[in-house]
């Protein structure tokens, strides 16, 4: 198996150590723009693999394509993060060039690729991805809910006092701090509803916490978050490259699913050998849909901007 990971910055570069240390594939090609960066951060990683005992090749690539002939999977990292104040909606016009670009610089060296897009607006650019490539919908996946989801555990988990690991919790539309939806109703704590261990105000702070978590981590640390996104890319890499059709909520075309569609958003979906799968039906009630409806027109907007732009 081979994977690369386009873009070398913080999220690239830590999704390609978890990768490594998992020892996903046999090769992993990490690539970036900026002259000799992939190379040193490949290399600094080989020199972990004794210390670690992978045996995963990690090589890197200044904007050289055809060093990244034959993935099977291509994690897309690649754009600016977001400044403290930034939306990540912001991001859409230099990203949305970069994003196409490399889509199609990948797609003429790994025509059979599977394409998982981290760049932001997370939504509008695997959109793009998918309008741009003309590739089959399953295999391009955006992710932004599973990060999301993550966040909502561990909010819940400090709030609970239990370890994160005991909770399950979901977060589907929109990878934005006002069009994510954490679904609050469905969040269980060992298989009982978590509203059983705090009341509606403190549920509906955690809800709101994590809405603006990575908003909060840029504040925090002057650019955007790293370890859980990288990590979140890794997690979906593994469940396609072991097939483990694990349910991950994640970004994805809808073709009225969860009635929506000419859209890409987050929604829960299996991963697999193939791609996204399969879409699950949470049953959404008629608030929650109508959240969904509600972030689904913002992306919608974001999209729009799309034709305004020259790339
Ligand atoms: C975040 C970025 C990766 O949420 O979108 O941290």
């Amino acid at each position: 198996m081979k994977v690369t990971v386009v873009g070398a910055g913080a999220v690239g570069a830590t999704c390609a150590d978890n990768i490594a240390r998992k020892e996903l594939c046999e090769e992993l090609v990490l690539l970036d723009i900026k002259e000799g960066l992939a190379e040193g951060k490949a290399i600094d990683m080989m020199q972990t693999a004794t210390l670690l005992g992978f045996d995963t090749k990690v090589t890197g690539s200044t904007n050289d394509y055809t060093k990244t002939a034959g993935s099977n999977v291509v994690v897309i990292t690649s754009g600016i993060p977001r400044k403290p104040g930034m939306t990540r909606e912001e991001l859409i016009g230099i990203n949305a060039g970069i994003v196409k670009g490399v889509t199609q610089n990948i797609l003429k060296h790994s025509p059979d690729a599977i394409i998982i897009v981290i760049s932001n607006p997370m939504d509008t650019m695997t959109y793009l991805a998918l309008q741009s490539s003309g590739l089959p919908k399953n295999r391009i996946i955006g992710m932004g809910g599973i990060l999301d989801s993550s966040r909502f555990k561990y909010y819940l988990s400090t709030v609970i006092g239990c370890t994160a690991n005991d909770l399950q919790g979901v977060v589907i539309g929109g990878h934005g701090d006002t069009t994510m939806i954490p679904l609050a109703r469905l969040a269980t704590y060992q298989g009982t509803p978590v509203s059983n261990y705090l009341n509606a105000e403190k549920l509906q702070k955690v809800v709101a916490d994590t809405m603006v978590g990575g908003a909060t981590l840029t504040g925090l640390l002057g650019t955007s978050a790293w370890y859980a996104p990288g990590a979140a890319g890794a997690a979906l890499v593994e469940s396609i490259i072991r097939d483990e059709k694990k349910l991950f909520p994640c970004c994805v075309s809808l073709d009225g699913e969860y009635g929506q569609k000419d859209i890409c958003l987050g929604v829960p979906v299996i991963i697999g050998k193939n791609g996204w799968e399969k879409i699950i039906d949470y049953k959404l009630n008629d608030e929650e849909q109508a959240a969904f409806n509600k972030s689904a027109d913002a992306v919608r907007s974001m999209n729009g901007v799309l034709s305004t732009l020259t790339i």
